[in-house]
């Protein structure tokens, strides 16, 4: 008698978790939402617009109101490097003339450090913070799909000419690239450096018109091109423009959303035979615990700029500080002595 109890109490702890975990993955998915648009589907569900500004506020910069205005769409993750890169990638972007950038944060805040670099840029910008749906928290997950998705959004109630090019955070860009795809009638495609086994993705070019393309993981797709390898006039983006959510081929898809024919394809970068852009990859940093007791080390005035410092590298995401657990960590003074920081106090 007392088994079957435990038993039943088992199952209905079973049926309540798993009621529990389909409510949070539907919700998630965005079918607890009302929504009528099915490209808002699931992204619609905590996407936050945190801030637009369409004001160019760079000195520098002469802007001509007869260039047709680039809107580069930016995905984008929290972890040690995001500043960094996003920092590199802004001081490309200040250079460039009628540039609105979008940068879209997977994640459900609005981040200080993000909001930061773009209002330092004076760049027109607008900044979303649209997180992966949960389901996508796997390995092999499609990368910024649900930031580009919601930028897509934006882009199409805010936005009715220019052009669009998506620009992964961690991409190097040269400055020539922009002058060219500003030009874009419908969709331009150009050559990417370091990419897959072949060290480039491309079309091939013959008489002004697209052939073929050069790419070493075809996998059956109608227009093998990597996310930086081509720019999309807004006029052109169809209400059906979509991308996926399958890792490999949301290029190849929203391509093909767009009812785009090879035939329609504009070559850039002197019909494919230069290369402007590049899929630079930067090493990941594993992010240390120190362990570090700040409060205590903040009661000794020699040390105040130092905690400090400690605080902006916790807050920058490049180093947790602990005061009962992790590495232990040393101030050095002089080539002799050092004193352990765990042992100070
Ligand atoms: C390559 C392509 O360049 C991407 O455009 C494509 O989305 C991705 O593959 C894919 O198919 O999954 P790769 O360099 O391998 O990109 O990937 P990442 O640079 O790690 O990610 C691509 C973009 O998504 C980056 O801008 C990154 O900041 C963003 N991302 C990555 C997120 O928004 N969330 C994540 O969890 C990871
Ligand atoms: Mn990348």
């Amino acid at each position: 008698m007392k088994l079957f109890k435990l038993f039943k109490n088992t199952f209905a702890m079973a049926v309540f978790l798993s009621a529990i975990w389909l409510l949070f993955t539907w919700s998630n998915l965005g079918m607890l939402s009302i929504q009528t648009d099915s490209r808002s589907i699931p992204v619609a569900v905590k996407n936050k617009l945190c801030n637009v500004n369409f004001n160019d506020e760079r000195p520098h910069i002469t802007n001509s109101t007869s260039l047709k205005m680039i809107y580069y769409v930016t995905p984008t993750y929290p972890r040690p490097e995001q500043v960094p890169e996003l920092t590199r990638l802004a001081h490309t972007l200040m250079h460039v003339p009628r540039i609105h950038w979008i940068v879209a944060d997977d994640q459900p805040l609005c981040s200080d450090q993000v909001s930061s670099v773009l209002r330092r840029t004076g760049l027109p910008y607008t900044h979303i913070s649209s997180p992966k749906p949960f389901i996508y928290k796997s390995t092999n997950f499609p990368r910024g799909v649900a930031n580009r998705r919601v930028a897509l959004n934006w882009l199409q109630e805010n936005v009715a000419e220019g052009v669009l090019y998506f620009g992964d955070d961690d991409n190097t860009v040269d400055l020539r690239l922009f002058d060219e795809l500003r030009n874009t009638k419908k969709v331009s495609m150009f050559p990417v450096g370091l990419i897959g086994e072949y060290g480039v993705s491309s079309p091939i070019v013959k008489d002004g018109k697209v052939v073929g393309f050069f790419d070493s993981w075809p996998a059956s797709r109608t227009f093998p091109v990597d996310m930086a390898g081509f720019a999309v006039n807004i006029e052109f983006l169809k209400e059906t423009a979509n991308m996926p959510f399958i890792a490999g081929h949301e290029e190849d898809r929203f391509l093909v959303s767009l009812d785009l024919k090879v035939e329609d394809i504009e070559p850039l970068a002197a019909n494919c035979t230069k290369v402007l852009v590049w899929h630079t990859k930067t090493v990941k940093h594993k992010k240390p615990t120190l362990k570090i007791n700040i409060n205590k080390l903040n009661t000794i005035s020699k040390y105040q700029n130092f905690v400090n410092l400690l605080k902006e590298t916790s807050r920058l995401g490049m180093a947790e500080v602990n005061a009962e657990a992790g590495i232990k960590s040393y101030v050095t003074r002089n080539r002799k002595t050092s004193e352990t920081l765990a042992d100070i106090l």
